[in-house]
């Protein structure tokens, strides 16, 4: 070790008469170590005029040594306090150091929804750090955040849990990320966990409309009639028809078709849409015009025309 060598000389030259040079130290000074698991520090003396280095802990441990070093390896932790003490002895002289270990449990932290978030009712989102502890107690700095999509929706400090409220959205949060993150001070260390949902929203139909482009029609026409809704899970379609007479139903009951309308498909054509979670309907009416009827007025037209023309035809004849 160059550097320690030109520490022991610089020591050696100017502070020797003063300061005893030799000390212990110990890498990491701190550590921050989950309860049932490892942890690893190492021991140093500065000076090599030592008889004994060794390691007092309290659990099953591994030692390995050097000139000046020794190791200490404890493959898991299952005491909440650890104090592990470094000693070196020598002719006349005993160093000690204690290492600062915190023994810490912190679990990932849970994000509770409701099993059916629906459309339109207020639910709440918690999260909760269930098992908190360092040492003998739960520590006072802890942070819980609860965003989605990098939006903040709450946070907690000093309390192991955080809950939003929210009436739910269905096109607005439908598949939105929910992200819950905890972060805890151990010691000098800030550890974090963190989860993410995808929420996932349910609803009744809604925007249900009818669509079809016959509004009236004449005997032996084509009418097809179809139903749109959104909701989830996707809605049922169901009719109520004037006629069920020659109507058939196709794309699970979303499409109705007539080959060849007759005068009692006429009236109002309401489709109820359903989940279940509810339903909402729509109708249009499709009016039937009466065929013969309206080939009299063409007739009757059409005789006028004629009566005119050839009134017209008299005048003309009469003026010359
Ligand atoms: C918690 O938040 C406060 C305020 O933002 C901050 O000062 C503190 O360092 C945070 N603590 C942890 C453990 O993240
Ligand atoms: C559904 O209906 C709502 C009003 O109820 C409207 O704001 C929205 O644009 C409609 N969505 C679609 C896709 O038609
Ligand atoms: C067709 O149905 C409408 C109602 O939807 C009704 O007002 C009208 O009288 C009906 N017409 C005929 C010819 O039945």
């Amino acid at each position: 070790m160059p550097t320690l060598l030109l520490l022991n000389m610089a020591v050696l030259t100017f502070w020797l008469p003063v300061v005893h040079p030799c000390y212990v130290a110990i890498h990491p000074e701190e550590t921050a170590v989950e309860f049932g698991g490892s942890v690893n520090l190492n021991c140093t003396f500065s000076c090599t005029n030592y008889t004994n280095m060794k390691w007092e802990a309290p659990l099953k441990h591994v030692n390995l040594k050097g000139v000046g070093w020794i190791s200490l390896s404890i493959a898991s932790v299952t005491e909440w306090s650890l104090e592990p003490i470094c000693e070196v002895k020598g002719e006349s002289m005993q160093h000690l150091a204690k290492a600062v270990t915190y023994v810490y449990q912190f679990s990932t932290p849970d994000i509770y929804l409701a099993s059916e978030v629906v459309d339109g009712r207020s639910q709440s989102i918690t999260c909760n750090v269930s098992s908190l502890r360092v040492g003998d107690s739960i520590p006072p700095n802890i942070n819980i955040s609860l965003t989605r999509g990098g939006k903040i929706l709450n946070s907690t400090h000093g309390y192991p849990s955080a809950a939003y409220s929210f009436v739910a959205n269905f096109q607005q949060d439908d598949g939105s990320e929910i992200l819950c993150m905890a972060s805890v001070q151990v010691g000098s260390e800030v550890l974090e966990k963190s989860v993410n949902r995808t929420l996932r929203i349910v609803a009744s139909p809604y925007n249900v409309s009818v669509s079809t482009k016959v509004r009236t029609y004449k005997a032996g026409a084509h009418i097809v009639v179809t139903c749109n809704a959104k909701g989830k899970p996707s809605p049922e379609f169901s009719w109520d028809l004037p006629c069920k007479d020659g109507v058939e139903f196709s794309d699970n009951s979303k499409t109705v078709t007539i080959r060849s309308a007759e005068s009692f498909h006429n009236g109002t054509y309401r489709c109820l849409a359903h989940n279940r979670y509810g339903k909402s309907l729509a109708e249009v009416d499709i009016l039937f015009e009466d065929k013969s009827r309206s080939w009299i007025t063409a007739l009757v037209v059409v005789s006028l025309l004629a009566v005119v023309f050839i009134a017209g035809l008299f005048w003309y004849h009469c003026r010359k």
